[in-house]
């Protein structure tokens, strides 16, 4: 099979809130190895439901989810842990770990026997690594609990590299950090991707971002794909008006990127304020 053909797909999803439906027949993919898809959408569209039950922490009402053509075990977590690693939107406060320490958990708590059979100096050489390759090493003998917001999702995302991941599900990973941060943060993932052939899924509220680092954008409408495929292709004047209620233009900047500009509020209401 080449990276191209593998990947995770999602047939027919839906999932409910008690009677309410919050996603609905979800189908997109395969979401290939290697590459980064962005999963846009306004507040309360369903972007945080999704990626939980991708990571088997949300029960589906309906559909499947396969990895590779092969069904990914619905609503039990623990069957996909090894190979699928998320990263909460609201990361947990008051974990009094050090630094070093909490990445080097994360990665033993990786059930691929493969990461299991690493020996210790091979672990800790990992963990060492995803903190350089973030820029906090110096980090390292810190307490997690007397980290900034941005130096603790960080950390979060050092944590989630470190265990192996096939499957990469990262929820507004770059919303407590600064330019230069989000910046290095999409440059390591799409590095981390593509060496290690990881189906990443990033939830992104900077349309430019996925614009300049990810490979296909998924823009979620009420529970539901409204546009999936290429971000420049997707993300137009048009799908902005349907999805975010914005007046958008969407220019090209000198390194070839699309940049989006906001003009104005389209004349519609969005889905948070309905809801
Ligand atoms: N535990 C819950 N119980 C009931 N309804 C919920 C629950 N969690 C989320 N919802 C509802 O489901 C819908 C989708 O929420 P979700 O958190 O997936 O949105 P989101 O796209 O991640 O939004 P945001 O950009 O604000 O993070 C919203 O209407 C929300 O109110
Ligand atoms: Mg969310």
């Amino acid at each position: 099979m080449t990276l191209a053909s593998t990947g995770l797909s999602i047939h027919d999803l839906g999932v409910r809130y008690g009677r309410r439906d919050v996603l609905r027949e979800l189908s997109a993919g395969p979401l290939p190895r290697g590459e980064i898809t962005a999963l846009l959408g306004p507040n309360g569209s369903g972007k945080s439901t999704l990626l939980r039950t991708l990571a088997g922490l949300a029960k589906p009402s309906a559909g499947t989810l396969t990895l590779d053509g092969a069904p990914l075990a619905l609503g039990v977590a623990s069957a996909r842990s090894h190979s699928v690693v998320y990263l909460p939107q609201a990361l947990p406060a008051g974990v009094r770990l050090q630094v070093l320490e909490s990445v080097l958990v994360a990665a033993r708590a990786g059930r691929d026997p493969a990461l299991r059979s690493h020996t210790s100096a091979q672990v800790l050489a990992a963990a060492h690594d995803a903190l350089e390759r973030l820029d906090i090493g110096a980090l390292a003998n810190r307490s997690l609990d007397e980290l900034s917001g941005g130096q603790r999702q960080l950390v979060g995302i050092a944590q989630a590299l470190v265990r192996e991941p096939q499957v990469l599900l990262l929820d507004e990973p770059l919303s407590a950090l600064d330019l230069n941060h989000q910046y290095q943060v999409m440059a390591v993932l799409r590095e981390v991707t593509r060496e290690r052939g990881i189906a990443t899924v990033v939830v992104l509220h900077d349309i430019n971002a996925a614009l300049r680092a990810c490979d296909r954008a998924m823009l979620l409408h009420d529970g539901r794909i409204a546009h999936f495929g290429i971000p420049a292709e997707v993300v137009t004047p048009a799908s902005l008006a349907e999805v975010f209620g914005v007046r958008a233009r969407i220019e090209p900047c000198s390194r070839g990127f699309h940049q989006v500009l906001i003009d104005g509020l389209a004349d519609r209401k969005g889905p948070a304020s309905r809801q």
